[in-house]
Parts: structure tokens; sequence; C-alpha cells
């Protein structure tokens, strides 16, 4: 295998994908998208609503399967692989920050954390517990790990979901306009964490639809109607 090979993150390869409704009309999300990012990459994916952002990310993290196309995440062609193999897959490859937040309800911000590493089966969980709560305080979220998500505003959810998101330690974070919903102040520190993250070494791309923030990234990716703009 070429060294160039093993240092992509994530490919793209003409990439479709085709919503069918009920009533059997099709509606293309995403006609024929073609990228590549490299390992240690900050990228943001730059498109106004309904561009297909969310489509985009939800790929690239095997939640759903391309119409057409393939995606290889970390040399793996995860297209080929059935819904429970990704699943698996997903648990210590990509973290994922959905747009709107998704922490469980009924799990305090230190459960919602510990859990990736549960379900990976990772570590004791003398050493998880540790781990959730340096993550928190990274976070900036210490104080509040006994709370539930309901009693958080929606900067403390996302801060408390790019937490959950590092829990496994994935080489890939993927964040779904994880700003969308917040005040300047807080959008500015939901961004800074990832650009940490990255620093760290994490390979971190997220999505939005303010060109300002998207200029935090260090390549943009722009999309518009399911098409990369060049
Ligand atoms: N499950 C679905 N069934 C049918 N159409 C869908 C489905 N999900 C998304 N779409 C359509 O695909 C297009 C892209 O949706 P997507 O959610 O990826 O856009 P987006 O860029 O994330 O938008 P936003 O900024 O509003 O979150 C939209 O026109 C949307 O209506
Ligand atoms: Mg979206």
């Amino acid at each position: 295998m070429s060294k160039g090979v093993i240092m992509k993150a994530i490919v793209f390869e003409n990439v479709w994908k085709i919503y069918r409704a009920s009533s059997g009309v099709e509606y293309p999300a995403l006609r024929g998208i073609s990228f590549e990012i490299n390992r240690g990459e900050f990228v943001a994916i730059l498109g106004p609503s309904g561009s297909g952002k969310t489509t985009l990310i939800y790929l690239a993290g095997g939640i759903e399967k391309p119409t057409k196309g393939r995606v290889v995440v970390n040399n793996v062609d995860i297209t080929r692989m059935n819904e429970s193999e990704r699943a698996k897959w997903r648990r210590r490859n990509v973290g994922i920050v959905f747009q709107f937040y998704h922490l469980v309800p009924s799990l305090t911000v230190l459960e919602n954390v510990l859990l990736p590493m549960e379900l990976a089966g990772m570590w004791s969980k003398e050493e998880r517990v540790k781990r959730a709560e340096q993550l928190l305080d990274f976070v900036g979220m210490l104080d509040k790990k006994d709370k539930y998500p309901l009693q958080l505003s929606g900067g403390e959810q996302q801060r408390a979901a790019v937490a959950r998101a590092l829990a496994a330690d994935p080489p890939i974070i993927l964040a779904d306009e994880p700003t969308a919903n917040l005040d300047t102040e807080n959008k500015l520190k939901v961004i800074d964490l990832l650009s940490k993250a990255n620093k760290l070494g994490k390979t971190v791309i997220y999505t939005t639809h303010d060109p300002h923030l998207a200029n935090r990234a260090h390549k943009v990716i722009r999309i518009r109607d399911g098409k990369l703009e060049q």
C-alpha cells in the first residue's frame, strides 16, 4: 500500500444519496460528491440549509449508506459493510457531534460521556470514569457532570457532546453544525474545542452555514444543492 493511501482519513468517490419518500418521489440530497481529507486535517464543510451537510456527515460516519459511490474512511470501504458492521465500526473509528446534541436524556452528563467507552469495551471502570472526568474538564463541564441534559443550556449540551465524541478516542471527529443553536460566545468555544482536538491529533470535520466560522478551519469545502462548488 502506498504512503499516499495511508494518509487519507476520508475519501468520497462519486457519492450519491437519493432519499425516497413513501410516495415514491426521489430526492437527490448528494449528487456525485468526490473529495479527500487527509489525516490530521481540520476541515469545514460550508453550505446553506438543505445543501446536504447532515447527509454528508451521516455518510462519512457510517450512519447512512450512499445510494451510489464509495466512502472510504481510514482505508476501510465502509460502503461494503452492512448496518450492524457499520454500527460496530463506528464505536472506535468516529466520534460524532450532532446538530441537535442527541445526548441521552435519562443519563447524566458523566454517564453520557462514559457510554461510548462502555460500548467499545475500553479500559477498566475506574479508568473510564477518570477519562470521562478529564474530558469534561477539557470542555469546561466538570462541575456539571451530575446534571441531566435537559438541565443544561444548548452550549453546555454541545460541549458535553464534544466530550462524548472524544470519549472512545476515535481518530476522526465529525461535527454537524455544532454551533447552529448557540450564541456567539458559545459558538467560538465549541470551534475552539474542535481546534484543540485537532491539535491533539484528531482529524476534525465540521459543517456550518457561516463563512466566518468556516474560516477557522484550515480548509473549507463548499457544498450547494448536493454538489461541491469548485
Ligand atoms: N430522510 C430524508 N428524506 C427525504 N429527504 C431528505 C431526508 N433527509 C434530508 N432530505 C433532504 O435532503 C436535502 C439535504 O438535507 P440535509 O439535512 O443533508 O441538509 P443540510 O445542509 O444539513 O441542511 P441544514 O443546514 O438545514 O441542516 C434537503 O433538501 C432535505 O430536505
Ligand atoms: Mg443539517
